[in-house]
């Protein structure tokens, strides 16, 4: 089955061909997230305008392959009439205004090939990153006995790391999902970006602090920062970062007042911040998979791109712990429609363009509620 899908939940507009799930045909993605430096974060007019300008372009490209034939040129909805059996696109959560660019391009798509629709909830498609097969660059597939393990077994614990959300997840296959928790304030990615802006970091700082904290691991020095753990013990599957940022608010205020707020402070800061969180997500998505006897544990989201994360996951494989980690090529971490296309095909109910709507607001703790 082969699944086109598109994805403009936020500042990305994306589009994408994939075969079963698993075989990725062809992906593009088109970013305005350079243009929001200035306002030191996403203004959603500017990203909505940016990707209504953007969605026929990426779509042309990404239906590209689908046109060559040995035989002749296809016109776009030709190979889309010939070549595709569904379209999935991103209904929520989102901005209302980039969703809307997403999900009236694909109703327009369906309306004139006949092809059924499949609603995508963006934060739960993040993790069928994990599911592509023919990508292996950067990808961490880690068991006890071998490195490149490739098969997720189940059950399957699954952290979704990115920007507005941190949800834990069980799955017992790859289409039944239970939600064990998520953020009670900030989110992880979240966490990043504020904290990055607190130490005069642009927007999305979360690769900003990643950058500030290697340089600082490699020339450590005695002057040290503690930040607090997050870890919630009562709430095992839930997350907290606001304390977090408060703590930093704290710190980056007195470094100021003793006019000590300077590379080397901010680097030892920035390392701190990354290894705070890193912590609590590596520990309670452990904790889960224990509880669970889960023999896989899946990382997805722009968080998960984050490469002391993954280092901290890959040194948790214990002899004690028949645990496979998970997870994608840093280009799958971060928005793009291949997720959105795996997810469809996983848990997806192909509908009518007349039943799909954007639902900015949809809820990540639920799977039966995607339209
Ligand atoms: O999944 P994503 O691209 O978009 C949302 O759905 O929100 O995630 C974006 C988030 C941002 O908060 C960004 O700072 C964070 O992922 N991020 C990172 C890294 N790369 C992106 N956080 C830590 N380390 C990274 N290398
Ligand atoms: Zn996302």
């Amino acid at each position: 089955m082969k699944i086109l899908a598109i994805e403009t939940s936020c500042d990305e507009t994306a589009a994408a061909i994939v075969r079963d799930g698993t075989t990725l045909i062809h992906s593009v993605i088109a970013s305005s997230s350079e243009m929001y430096r200035k306002w030191g974060g996403i203004v959603p007019e500017v990203a909505a305008r940016e990707q209504l300008k953007s969605m026929i372009p990426v779509l042309s490209d990404a239906l590209f392959p689908l046109q060559q034939s040995v035989y002749s040129n296809l016109q776009p909805f030709d190979a889309i009439s010939e070549h595709i059996d569904a379209i999935a696109v991103t209904v929520g959560p989102g901005l209302i205004g980039s969703l809307l660019v997403g999900v009236e391009t694909a109703k327009t798509i369906a309306l004139i090939t006949g092809k059924p629709i499949i609603p995508v909830n963006h934060v739960i498609a993040h993790m069928y990153a994990n599911f592509i097969r023919n990508r292996t660059d950067e990808r961490l597939s880690l068991s006890r006995e071998k490195e490149n393990n490739n098969t997720i077994t189940f059950p399957a614990v699954s952290l979704v790391v990115s920007g507005g959300h941190t949800e834990l997840y069980l799955l017992k296959s790859p289409d039944e999902l239970t939600w064990l928790g998520g953020t009670i304030d900030d989110a992880a990615g979240e966490a990043f970006d504020k904290t990055a802006r607190l130490l005069g970091f642009e927007n999305r700082g979360g690769r900003a602090i990643e950058q500030a904290a290697s340089e600082f691991s490699v020339q450590r020095s005695k002057f040290g920062i503690k930040l607090p753990r997050p870890f919630l013990p009562d709430q095992p599957y839930n997350f907290s970062f606001s304390g977090l940022k408060t703590a930093v608010v704290r710190e980056v205020n007195s470094l100021k007042k003793h006019q000590q707020l300077n590379n080397k402070t901010i680097g030892q800061l920035a390392f701190e911040i990354q290894e705070s969180i890193t912590d609590v997500l590596v520990k309670k998505t452990l904790k889960a998979a224990q509880e669970f006897n889960a023999t896989s544990a899946l990382i997805s989201g722009g968080v998960a791109a984050n490469k002391r994360l993954r280092e901290k996951f890959k040194l948790s494989i214990q002899p004690s712990n028949n645990l496979t980690i998970h997870a994608p090529p840093a280009a799958f971490c971060t928005d793009n429609a291949v997720t959105i296309a795996c997810c469809a095909y996983y848990l997806g109910t192909p509908l009518n363009w007349r039943e799909v709507n954007a639902s900015p607001t949809l809820s990540s703790d639920s799977t039966k509620d995607l339209h």
